[in-house]
């Protein structure tokens, strides 16, 4: 079987006395496609938060349960956010470039983490700009500032930017709904190409989406996991109810 890279037991969120998950187990396989479903307000970036602590941010909030990245507590005092995230990058539904150069946004975690020398953030700069597909139509142009990017653009450098800081897994949370199918379909196809190399978790509200690019699929309802199974089961098979009448566009 393949090899778990994170996983989750019981966890449970509270937004002050407003429970959002109620006890969520849920793992992820490395060099896998997982796509995280499930109508408005059932959770999905709440729990794609707690992966990589970004909820700590929000306050508040209580987290319990049991949550690893190979094994180790992510939650334990000892882990270093800052560095958790690094490890388990996170690319938003706005791309949101920073106000500077597409060098300079590329390399931007690299420059926190106190990376210096050129030759080496030059390198970066190339390798994570071509895995995110976009290194042909911007090399010319490095020093540009990113804003004068289209969309679809701007979002394929937020992930070159993730890619820099040579993550394990990545976490996207509706990373093509701002986009037209074009610009979408390009960055499914990038992430069919970068499954060999990192982790992917996606939230999506496109089930074309989710059918097309993900091993697995776990559909959420109001704070539980209704069903986790290979995607293909999900979409032609599933075993609940609630997950036949979602896919089928019945509620959500
Ligand atoms: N910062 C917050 N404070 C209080 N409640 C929140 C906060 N963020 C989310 N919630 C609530 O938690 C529940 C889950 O929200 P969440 O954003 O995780 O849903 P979602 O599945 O990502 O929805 P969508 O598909 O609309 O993005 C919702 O009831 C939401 O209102
Ligand atoms: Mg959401």
């Amino acid at each position: 079987m393949a090899e778990e890279i994170i996983t989750a037991k019981d966890v449970r969120l509270k937004y002050g006395d407003f429970e959002a998950l109620h006890g969520i187990d849920l793992s992820f396989r490395k060099n896998e496609i997982t796509a995280m479903i499930g109508p408005s307000g059932c959770g999905k970036s709440t729990f794609l938060r707690c992966l990589n602590r970004m909820n700590d941010l929000i306050d508040g909030v209580t987290i319990t349960g049991d949550m690893r990245l190979e094994g180790k507590d992510i939650y334990a005092p000892d882990t270093d956010a800052v560095e958790l995230r690094k490890q388990v990058g996170m690319v938003f539904q706005q791309p949101i470039p920073f106000p500077f150069s597409i060098y300079d946004n590329v390399v931007y975690g690299l420059r926190v983490a106190g990376v210096k020398d050129r030759g080496t953030l030059d390198a970066a700069v190339e390798k994570s700009l071509r895995q995110a597909a976009l290194w042909d139509e911007v090399k010319d142009k490095l020093h540009d500032s990113a804003l004068g990017l289209s969309g679809g653009q701007q979002q394929r450098v937020a992930i070159a930017r993730v890619l820099a800081t040579q993550p394990e897994v990545i976490l996207m949370d509706e990373p093509t709904s701002a986009l037209d199918p074009i610009a979408a379909t390009l960055i499914e196809n990038m992430l069919l190409e970068l499954r060999s190399d990192y982790t992917i978790i996606i939230v999506t509200h496109s089930m074309h989406q989710a059918s097309r690019i993900s091993d697995r699929t776990a559909f959420f309802l109001q704070g539980n996991l209704v069903e986790f199974a290979p995607t293909k089961t999900i979409f032609m098979n599933p075993q609940k109810k609630e997950t036949e009448d979602y896919i089928s566009g019945r509620f959500g």
